[in-house]
């Protein structure tokens, strides 16, 4: 019988076993509950946020086989240390979730919004997407091997749903997911995005 349905009968079966995860983002809400996810299906999982104690504290009590890493998406050397970090520790990385997003403000016309709430949404969302992707695709080319996941949003689908920056920002993510997937599925690493609620 094929090794998956055997364990599968047992209930001992996990989606993710032997699989090395980063989730950025993974501090709080829907990062946090994908690390809890991944670990439950057998992945190492590293930890990447900028809220140090709450990141800490989930690899604290999900034990050795989960990791908090300090990283500010949108810093280059940060995700470089991050993803190094990753390999000198689990010598592989096959699933790079890049999740950490931050909203401008809760709504507001083109006319309140300043260069500086632009800046921010495209800084850490898509500028985050961008460097954690790159970062990836740096040791997932090598091992032919990897998925690269992003936190897109339903803003992309129904217009008015979110701040026109936060809106430009995950559209751009689309786009870059895309583009990332034509160069890439040669080396068989696949760019997926998931699309949240707003
Ligand atoms: N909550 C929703 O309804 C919803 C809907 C659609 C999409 N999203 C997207 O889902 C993702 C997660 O959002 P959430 O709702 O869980 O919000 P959240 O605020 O609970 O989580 C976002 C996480 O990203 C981290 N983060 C922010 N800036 C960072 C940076 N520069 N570097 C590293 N980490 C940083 C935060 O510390 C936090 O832990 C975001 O990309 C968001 O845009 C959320």
């Amino acid at each position: 019988m094929h090794r998956e349905l055997v364990v599968k009968m047992n209930g001992t079966y996990k989606r993710l076993e032997g699989k090395v995860a980063i989730i950025t983002g993974g501090a709080s809400g829907i990062g946090a509950s994908a690390v809890h996810i991944f670990h439950e299906q057998g992945a190492k999982v590293v930890i990447a946020d900028i809220q140090d104690e709450l990141g800490q504290a989930i690899a604290n009590k999900l034990g050795e086989d989960v990791c908090y890493i300090h990283c500010d998406v949108s810093n280059e050397d940060d995700v470089t240390n991050l993803v190094d970090t990753t390999i000198t520790k689990h010598g592989k990385l096959d699933i790079m979730y890049n999740n950490a997003g931050v909203l401008d403000r809760p709504f507001g016309s083109i006319l309140d919004t300043t260069k500086a709430d632009l800046d921010r949404c495209v800084g850490v969302n898509l500028g985050g997407a961008f460097l954690g992707a790159k970062h990836a695709a740096r040791v997932m080319v090598p091992q032919c091997k990897g998925v690269i996941l992003f936190t897109a949003s339903a803003c992309t689908s129904i217009a008015g749903l979110s701040t026109h920056s936060y809106a430009a920002s995950k559209y751009a993510i689309l786009g870059l997911a895309k583009n990332l997937a034509s160069e890439l599925g040669q080396y068989d690493a696949g760019a997926r995005k998931e699309q949240g609620a707003h």
